[in-house]
């Protein structure tokens, strides 16, 4: 029998990152090969027109799983009925300006979202953030929707979690499928801590030994990661967009339908108070899902290196979430 369709709303739909994001969730890369959608995207008044055209291709392009699509610039039709809220709506970052910068732009549209959320969407929705200050933005939304579980608001570091796989492939010279269970903790920004202890390669032979050079994974590969999305804005004065809507596919892909047995992903969650990281920030750890469920991998080993770089990751964030309220209350 034919599954119900799922409705998956995505802001910012005229945006790059709308643009690549679209396809993939109508030809099913994000729920599934047989999970039928009805897409709603929401933009803001100025992108109407490039919105309609977004419809207009979506509709040209004949995808088969596709039932339905809502495109509006009224975010209570928007989030109607929303079983899954892709939130990429806001201002990127252009060359030259810290993640900072656009703090103020986008921590109000997400207060003003939550709302919306709160008020119309399904009551089990699941929210991905990744429009930045993606973490902050998430916080944000969750602190004004206190009716959605706060286990139902996530926002995207799987696009860093993917990018260290990629170094980590590309430096061994293997297939990037053979390399699992980097991990990404704390803030989507260049604090972020790219950590590969406890990552394998062919199902479980250590990173950290094939590598053999602790210099370069300290060090640059660490820096690569972190700075990744600066080079990519300064290479094609745009910030990333394939690659992050394929992630943010794999984000939700995983969170619904499971991470494979032995493998952990990325996520920026609700910090219970693991690993000594402050509850209620949203930070990035490392989880497994099931059942349309992630928790978050415990016991893992955190030397003293990997400590400190926890910590700073973190104070960032508690900082992030004190200029977001100021910004709110200005
Ligand atoms: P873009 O400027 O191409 O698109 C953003 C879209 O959002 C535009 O169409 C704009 O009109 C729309 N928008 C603005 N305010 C809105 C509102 N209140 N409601 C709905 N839509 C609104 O930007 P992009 O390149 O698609 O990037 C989108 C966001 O994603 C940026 O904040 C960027 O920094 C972020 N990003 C995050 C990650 C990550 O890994 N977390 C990766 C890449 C980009
Ligand atoms: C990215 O990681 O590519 C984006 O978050 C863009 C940015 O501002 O770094």
């Amino acid at each position: 029998m034919a599954k119900d369709p799922v409705r998956v709303l995505v802001t910012g739909a005229a945006g790059q990152i709308g643009y690549a994001l679209v396809p993939m969730i109508a030809r099913g890369v994000m729920l599934g090969a047989d999970q039928p959608v009805i897409l709603h995207m929401l933009d803001i008044p100025p992108a109407a027109e490039a919105l309609n055209g977004v419809k207009m291709e979506l509709i040209d392009a004949a995808f088969p799983l596709l039932k339905g699509i809502v495109a509006t610039t009224d975010v209570a039709e928007a989030c109607k009925d929303v079983n899954i809220a892709v939130m990429v709506g806001g201002f990127p970052r252009k060359e030259g300006m810290e993640r900072k910068d656009v703090m103020s732009k986008n921590v109000s549209i997400y207060k003003g979202q939550a709302s919306a959320l709160e008020q119309y969407a399904a009551k089990n929705v699941k929210v991905l953030v990744v429009a930045n200050p993606a973490n902050t933005n998430a916080l944000i939304l969750k602190e004004f929707a206190p009716s959605i579980p706060e286990k139902n608001i996530t926002c995207l570091t799987r696009l860093d979690h993917n990018r260290a796989l990629g170094q980590i492939a590309e430096r061994l010279n293997i297939p990037v499928s053979s390399v699992k269970n980097v991990i990404i903790w704390g803030n989507h920004s260049s604090t972020q801590y790219p950590d590969v202890y406890h990552a394998v390669i062919d199902g479980d032979k250590p990173v950290r030994a094939a590598i053999a050079d602790d210099a370069w994974l300290d060090g640059e590969f660490i820096k690569t990661v972190q700075q990744r999305g600066a080079a990519i804005i300064k290479a094609r004065k745009l910030s990333s967009a394939l690659s992050a809507a394929s992630s943010a596919c794999d984000h939700i892909r995983d969170w619904v339908l499971g991470t494979p047995e032995g493998t952990w992903v990325s996520m920026g969650v609700y910090s219970d108070g693991s690993y000594g990281v402050p509850a209620g920030l949203i930070y990035s750890f490392p989880v497994t899902c099931s059942d349309g469920v992630w928790s978050i991998v415990q016991g893992l080993a955190v030397n003293e290196f990997s400590r400190k770089k926890l910590d700073d990751t973190a104070e960032e964030l508690a900082a992030e979430k004190q200029l977001a309220y100021l910004c709110i209350n200005e």
